[in-house]
């Protein structure tokens, strides 16, 4: 039989959702651990949010670079993953370097991986807008990730076209479906052999139905981020049949409107970031998911729950066209009719939750380990 040296994996994770995608990844790299040496490097962009989510899924970072300090600008979170990474790439000297998505962690991991000479697989590639500030800067690290990396894994095949159009070769690219549909399934397997895994955030809710909120993009900090939060206001005053469940992302632009606007109302709940497990036993919960984020959108088709997401474009289209998401904008008035139609017209509710999810059947992250097995350990002749 030939024997195989074993590549070294690091896989490099910085924020909450890095954290939950990447999860899936390295478990799957773990069972295939006659193949692959994984380490996992932390920047720490995010603090106690992915501190909560590598718990939850068992990881432990093998480097943490720390790098998160109040206050900091881009320029500086770039500059300090980089600098980070240089020197544990440097001492390292890994195989391939994995990133994921589009945040300043992937940016930097990708770049400091270039100027090393390491091959980089890029998962959850060939997400576009066409719009270079939207999201910011989000649209813009993730075009350069495409450009440093070596392996890309599409979500959905429009994400695939995406990188044909910019030259990607098509043999470098492996469609996969969203590694959050394994992480989100993983989620529920555990919920359903072990309820207690969640933290019970809501409590008896006296039968309202459960608007779930989550927001925190960037492009929308000031004005368009006050009118989201008096739209969320506003319906929770109008709609006494409801109750607003919203754990506050820990960012101090996102924090100091929230508490000012929405705090003290008695259907909001204003939380703290849940871990993964508490946050899917909410969804699984709640009536309508209005959002901001990215993997709230792939997540919800899954859970048959409908998807508003407050923002004027989406590099998600797949979810806009089977139905499951709509985009409402930051502009209250659009926010507080699309919760209304969704509350009072069951006809349009069925619509959106009865059809299935563009992103994936949760064997992802098997086939980004089958595709490195193939092109690392058994090149084709
Ligand atoms: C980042 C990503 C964004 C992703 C989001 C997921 C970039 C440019 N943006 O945005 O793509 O959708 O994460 O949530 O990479 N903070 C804490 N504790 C934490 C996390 C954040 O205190 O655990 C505060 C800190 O003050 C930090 C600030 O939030 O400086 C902003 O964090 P940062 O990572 O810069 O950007 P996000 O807006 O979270
Ligand atoms: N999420 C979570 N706890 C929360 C809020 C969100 O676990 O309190 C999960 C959510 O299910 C999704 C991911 O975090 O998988 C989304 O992260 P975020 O909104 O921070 O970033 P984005 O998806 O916009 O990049």
């Amino acid at each position: 039989m030939e024997i195989h040296e074993r590549k070294k994996v690091m896989v490099v994770i910085g924020t909450r959702p890095e954290a939950i995608k990447l999860a899936p990844v390295v478990l799957e790299l773990e069972k295939n651990g006659a193949h692959f040496e994984t380490q996992i490097c932390v920047t720490g962009q995010h603090r106690e949010m992915l501190g909560q989510m590598l718990r939850v899924f068992g990881l432990r970072p093998d480097h943490d670079l720390s790098v998160m300090k109040a206050g900091q600008g881009l320029a500086e979170v770039t500059s300090a993953c980089l600098t980070g990474l240089d020197r544990v790439l440097r001492d390292q000297r890994p195989d391939l370097v994995l990133v994921q998505g589009d945040t300043t962690t992937t940016l930097s991991a990708a770049l400091a991986s270039y100027y090393h000479h390491i091959p980089v697989g890029h998962i959850e590639a060939g997400l576009r807008t066409g719009k270079k500030n939207d999201p910011f800067p989000e649209e813009v690290n993730r075009r350069l990730a495409t450009h440093l990396s070596d392996f890309h894994f599409a979500p959905t095949e429009v994400a695939r076209d995406n990188l044909l159009l910019e030259g990607v070769r098509l043999e470098d690219i492996l469609v996969t479906g969203n590694t959050v549909i394994d992480a989100l399934l993983l989620a529920q397997a555990r919920l359903t052999e072990e309820p207690s895994r969640a933290v019970d955030c809501l409590g008896a809710t006296d039968g309202l139905r459960i608007i779930l909120v989550t927001a925190h993009r960037r492009e929308s900090f000031g004005l368009p981020f006050r009118r989201i939060c008096e739209a969320i206001r506003a319906i929770a005053e109008k709609r006494r049949d409801v109750l607003v469940v919203y754990p506050v992302h820990l960012n101090p632009n996102v924090q100091a409107p929230v508490r000012e606007i929405l705090d003290g109302l008695p259907n909001v709940k204003l939380l703290v970031p849940l871990d993964y497990f508490s946050f899917v036993a909410c969804m699984q919960r709640a009536y309508i998911l209005l959002t901001d984020s990215g993997g709230i959108q792939e997540e919800g088709p899954s859970l048959g729950k409908p998807v508003l997401v407050m923002r004027e474009v989406s590099e998600r289209p797949e979810a806009i066209a089977a139905g499951t998401a709509c985009l409402t904008g930051t502009n209250p008035e659009r926010i507080v009719e699309a919760v209304s139609s969704l509350l009072d017209d069951p006809a349009r509710y069925r619509q959106m939750t009865s059809r299935p999810n563009p992103y994936g059947d949760g064997h992802a992250a098997e086939r980004i380990v089958q595709f490195l097995t193939t092109r690392l350990i058994s090149p084709p002749s």
